[in-house]
């Protein structure tokens, strides 16, 4: 299930909450500015649905998105375990870093978590099928796709260069549950 973990950021051993109620976690997202939703497929999406199968699933949420963001660019992204540079696809990101844009991603099948650091907190948000998560420009973060990686993501763009990671240089990540998915709790 979906879960929203709040730490504070000196302390990854004991979250100060947890929560799998998608609603709370929506709202304790928001006020760091943080979109996070749940979309339904209009259509049936296989494995191994091309690009535009997908898209064509999400099409009324995805045109919503773009009107209200004005992004000008989407694609799909996916990744399973027998990919070959599955252990180089993971590190990319693994470490604190912010982007120039919004990170915006939809999960059309699997799971991830993704880390935020805002002041003093760390909001762990472990992203499951049918959430749609945004992360605002600026914002510090981390995201693990676990040792084992599978999913599908609808991607947002606003800059065809724009989505760089700025890295921190900080250690904070490594100090933080990493993702394991299938772990109790
Ligand atoms: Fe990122």
């Amino acid at each position: 299930m979906s879960r929203l973990r709040i730490f504070d950021h000196d302390d990854p051993a004991a979250p100060l909450s947890s929560t799998e109620d998608l609603a709370e976690i929506a709202a304790r997202l928001k006020p760091i500015g943080v979109r996070f939703e749940q979309w339904q497929a209009n259509a049936p999406v296989q494995p191994g649905a091309s690009p535009e199968d997908v898209m064509a699933a999400y099409r009324a949420d995805i045109d919503r998105l773009v009107a209200e963001n004005g992004f000008n660019s989407v694609d799909v992204v996916s990744i399973s375990p027998d990919n070959p540079a599955k252990d180089a696809a993971r590190a990319k990101f693994l470490d604190e870093h912010y982007h120039k844009e919004d990170e915006v991603r939809f999960f059309v099948a699997g799971s991830g978590l993704f880390s935020l650091h805002v002041g003093d907190r760390v909001y762990e948000i472990r992203c499951e099928a049918g959430d749609l998560v945004g992360v605002p420009d600026g914002t510090t973060h981390w995201f693990d796709m676990g040792p084992e990686p599978s999913f599908i993501a609808i991607r947002f763009f606003t800059e065809a260069d724009g989505w760089v990671g700025h890295f921190t240089g900080t250690d904070i990540a490594r100090r933080f549950p990493r993702y394991e998915p299938g772990q109790a709790g």
